[in-house]
């Protein structure tokens, strides 16, 4: 099912340029994964730094496996189980990916992502595809075409609309080292799930080798990421808490039972308060099971780490310093 769409958008990604489409997490940003120069562009589209490693699509475990050194067993189990689907796994590259890619990184990141626009884009393609997230570093990642639009506009050449992302966090990341898996972030698939497959590291961890500076290749573990323009803060009930409180301009998000739900909901919601030019956005917490371990990743990297009642607290009182002082 090649629309003239898919047709044209592999045409530019043969030419080296940049097409972004939809996946069932968020929206990502392609370039041809064997052609270095296009890798390059994501980095300056993106305003990416270059020690951030990109994930690689792929249509089939076959091209994966190409990807990677050797394929590995605990992979091949995870493979069966997750794929298509929002699983990226991590393992030794082969000499076939450009080391811009992998930011130098021996190992490379695969996923084959679960929605027909990708896969039909890939195939059409006839390579793999890396894409990051389609939004600028550091920003909430784009779960609808009109996000991608606003957020990178015309320094792409095409962007695919395949409608809103069903699963609305990003797949999640896990590094195999001897048969055992290490969460590098939380996503799409619940670390439940997982062990049902493979023993995993207990908590978010790395492999020892590559633990020594997280930040250099994962940079999901940045304090301050998928981040609003406005202050933003977790902390529970604070609707009934600010209420009497303050005359200043308070955003609430609050998150549906159903945590899918949730999750997918989780970016637009943001988006929205985000432009409602607020002085604080307060966020309840959900719990940190399933899919909610990966809002909650999340939501703490959009508040740049801050929670609770005191710093909710201070950070009104500095808005309305900053309002006060606009005024004078
Ligand atoms: O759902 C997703 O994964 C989306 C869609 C577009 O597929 N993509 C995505 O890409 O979220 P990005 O670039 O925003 O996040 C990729 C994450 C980063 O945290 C990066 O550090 C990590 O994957 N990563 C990539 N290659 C890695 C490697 N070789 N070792 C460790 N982490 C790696
Ligand atoms: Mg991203």
């Amino acid at each position: 099912m090649k629309t003239p769409n898919v047709r044209r958008a592999a045409t530019i990604l043969r030419r080296g340029g940049l097409v972004a489409f939809p996946t069932e997490t968020v929206y990502g940003l392609g370039a041809d994964a064997l052609n270095p120069e296009a890798v390059c562009r994501i980095f300056e589209v993106k305003k990416r730094p270059r020690f951030d490693p990109l994930i690689v699509h792929v249509a089939s475990p076959e091209q994966a496996a190409a990807l990677w050194d050797r394929m590995d067993p605990a992979a091949l189990r995870l493979i069966q189980k997750f794929w298509p689907g929002p699983l990226t796994i991590v393992l030794p590259k082969s000499s076939m990916v450009p080391d811009i890619v992998t930011a130098g990184l021996p190992t490379v990141a695969v996923r084959m992502p679960a929605h027909p626009v990708a896969l039909d884009l890939i195939r059409a393609l006839g390579r793999p595809i890396a894409a990051p997230s389609a939004n600028l570093f550091g920003r909430t990642s784009p779960t609808t075409a009109a996000d991608v639009r606003e957020d990178l506009g015309s320094k792409v050449d095409l962007v695919l609309d395949g409608g809103p992302c069903r699963v609305g966090v990003e797949s999640t990341v896990v590094a195999i080292e001897k048969g055992r898996g290490f969460l590098l972030r939380p996503g799409g698939i619940s670390l439940e799930d997982l062990r049902k497959v493979l023993p995993m590291a207990s908590n978010i961890s790395l492999p020892r080798r590559q633990a020594g500076d997280r930040r250099r290749f994962a940079p999901g573990f940045l304090k301050s990421h998928y981040a609003p323009r406005t202050p933003m803060v977790l902390v529970n009930g604070a609707r009934s808490f600010f209420k009497k409180n303050t005359d200043a301009r308070i955003g609430f998000l609050s998150h549906p039972k159903d945590l899918r739900k949730a999750a997918s909901n989780l970016f637009q919601a943001i988006r929205k308060l985000d432009k409602m030019k607020l002085d604080l956005i307060a966020v309840e917490r959900v719990p940190a099971r399933g899919i909610g371990l990966a809002i909650m990743d999340r939501l703490k990297k959009a508040c740049g780490g801050k929670a609770g009642r005191k710093t909710a607290e201070r950070m009104l009182n500095n808005a309305a310093r900053r309002k006060n002082r606009a005024k004078k």
